[in-house]
């Protein structure tokens, strides 16, 4: 949040009721815009491709045109609140929407489509008169990123022999990122991206070694994408070491389409939710980051180097040099940073790590070792003007399951399905060692039977009931905005409630009836622990991406996978709720897209 810290009063709109409708709902006084849904041209001069609502564009039109599946987002001012970039992700592809067939005909074309729907999009939007957005097209700074983009690789794992590949004997140039979910913007003015369920897209052997196995990759094709078959790449068997290649955190600078962005190897590989950067008092970046997996880890990069004044180009390489740590949340309230360095810990060669690369790469291997605390899928994380460090631990049913980790203190309850909010201080600066951490809120509804499904927030449970916590992000006056991610698409319907981390399927049994609505956006008052409602989605999406101008005026958040829809859209037997935002064209399909929220008498967001 680089907005100035105002005044006034935390949170002063009417909370929006719980809802099932296939809109948007903003309290009364505010007015919420559609922008830049996937398909939308970025913006690129000579080559604006209008998006076709039967799913006819080619992929050299999609490669030009805004992804699928909008996630993590930030605003990049030109001028002032007037004028801008909004940097998004792309986090993933639907072949049944992608595709006029769904995707039955299969070939090099089709790869490059869905291919091209992943990624980044930098376009460029203004301010109109009448106080909405609109795009700028043609922008000279519309681009799109995508799995043909090469990416350059920085710090330590830079060239490791684990990063070597047929395509690229450097392991120094990789094409491409994928699964992008969480975002932000850095103080150097850079834009920030984790690439999250990577594995999914791999072709897994026959009989993966351990390494593969402790990364969840697995013999088959386990999401349905389909690349190996035309993109050999994406066939670990043939290719071994294009999965070390993601994973990674990248940085991107969207002032200069020209510039390559880097895979930031020294930041550690996860299935990275994303990275938000604060600054030591010395100006230092110190770099937290979740892995969204179940009983995966919290990571902490502390870099060696101030940050310059200069922009992108005196910091590029900030973020290659300085030291990794994992969190371990003790049960007295206290916590340890665990660094990752070769040598140390037992991180050793005769342990499997021969070098500092191999620490980076193997990040998950290397947390095991050093006991770092096994979370409840840790999200999004942010950090309040009071030095507070918030992340979202978005669910885990598997948490005490037979087989599986039981309770800690800092996931304090059995078959999680409604996800809780931690917060912690450290000791000192942002580089200090230790910590001492809380709960912010046990999330979940209120009114479920079983006690650890219940909800525990501050609020009527029409106000701010809400479940699985995702997005996360603070404003310039000091507001926690919380963003949900229940899933699949039955919650407005009221029926079963399904997990999606694919990686790691939910165990056979029952689940919690959750009746909350759709997913939702929610503000809270850090200092209070008060939540209410702002912001209610359309049905099957998730609400992720959350950043505003600096002048406070103006919110951006992105709608993520309405209608998303387990099974064949196209069967009438198929009974999950259905979407149509935001065209409602009865010939069209659902598009995630950008909202821009005002208020209508142009005060700041939430007061
Ligand atoms: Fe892509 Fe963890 O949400
Ligand atoms: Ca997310
Ligand atoms: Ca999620
Ligand atoms: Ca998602």
């Amino acid at each position: 949040a680089s907005a100035p810290v105002m005044s006034g009063p935390k949170l002063g709109f009417q909370p929006v009721p719980l809802s099932d409708a296939d809109t948007v709902t903003v309290p009364e006084g505010y007015v919420a815009q559609v922008l830049q849904a996937w398909g939308e041209p970025v913006g690129v001069a000579g080559n604006l491709p209008a998006f076709r609502h039967d799913g006819r564009n080619t992929a050299a039109e999609q490669a030009v045109q805004m992804g699928m599946h909008h996630d993590g987002l930030a605003f990049f001012p030109l001028q002032g609140s007037d004028r801008g970039l909004l940097a998004m992700n792309h986090e993933y592809g639907d072949h049944g929407l992608l595709f006029a067939d769904g995707g039955r005909e299969w070939g090099p074309e089709q790869v490059a489509k869905s291919q091209a729907a992943h990624g980044l999009s930098v376009c460029e939007i203004a301010r109109q008169a009448d106080g909405s957005w609109a795009a700028v097209r043609p922008s000279r700074y519309a681009r799109r990123v995508t799995l043909q983009t090469p990416f350059a690789v920085g710090g330590p794992a830079a060239g490791h022999p684990l990063m070597q590949t047929a395509a690229d004997p450097s392991g120094r140039r990789v094409l491409g990122t994928l699964a992008n979910c969480a975002a932000s913007r850095t103080p150097w003015g850079t834009y920030l991206s984790g690439e999250e369920n990577f594995i999914g897209y791999f072709l897994g052997p026959n009989r993966p070694n351990a390494h593969e196995a402790r990364w969840g990759l697995r013999p088959g094709e386990p999401w349905g994408y389909r690349w190996a078959e035309h993109d050999a790449r994406f066939d670990a068997s043939a290719h071994p070491h294009e999965p070390n290649r993601f994973g990674w955190v990248v940085e991107l600078d969207p002032f200069d389409p020209s510039s390559t962005p880097v895979k930031r190897t020294a930041l550690g590989r996860a299935a990275h939710e994303g990275a938000t950067v604060a600054l030591t008092k010395d100006g230092r970046a110190v770099v937290y980051s979740g892995e969204d997996a179940r009983f995966e880890s919290i990571y902490k990069f502390v870099s060696r180097d101030r940050v310059k004044p200069g922009g992108a180009q005196a910091n590029a390489t900030l973020l290659d040099h300085g030291t990794l740590y994992v969190a371990r949340f003790d049960a007295d309230g206290t916590g340890r940073w665990l660094p990752l360095v070769h040598g140390q810990g037992g991180l050793t060669r005769e342990a499997g790590f021969a070098d500092q690369g191999e620490v980076l790469i193997k990040a998950r291997q290397a947390s095991d070792r050093l006991g770092a605390t096994k979370m409840d899928r840790p999200e999004w994380i942010a950090v309040d003007p009071q030095g507070q460090v918030y992340v979202t631990l978005t669910n885990n049913s598997q948490r005490g399951a037979p087989g599986r980790p039981g309770v800690d203190a800092a996931n304090p309850r059995e078959n999680n399905t409604g996800g809780h909010i931690l917060r912690w201080r450290e000791d000192g600066d942002f580089d200090g060692e230790t910590f001492r951490w809380e709960h912010f809120v046990l999330a979940g509804d209120p009114a479920a039977e079983r006690t650890d499904a219940r909800g525990r927030m501050k609020g009527p449970r029409d106000a701010a009931a809400f479940a699985c916590p995702d997005g996360l992000w603070v404003d310039g006056r000091g507001v926690l905005w919380i963003q949900t991610d229940m899933s699949s698409s039955e919650m407005g319907a009221g029926v079963a409630f399904l997990e999606k981390d694919s990686a790691n399927p939910p165990p056979p049994g029952p689940r919690e009836l959750v009746k909350l609505g759709n997913n939702a956006m929610l503000a809270a008052d850090p200092a209070t622990g008060e939540i209410r409602r702002f912001f209610v989605g359309p049905v099957g999406a998730e609400i992720t991406g959350i950043d505003m101008t600096p002048d406070g005026r103006t919110m951006f958040v992105n709608i993520q996978h309405p209608g998303e829809t387990p099974g064949d859209r196209s069967d009438p037997a198929n009974p999950r709720a259905f979407s149509n935002w935001p065209d409602h064209r009865a010939d069209g399909r659902p598009r995630s897209a950008t909202v821009a929220i005002r208020k209508r008498d142009g005060g700041l967001i939430g007061t």
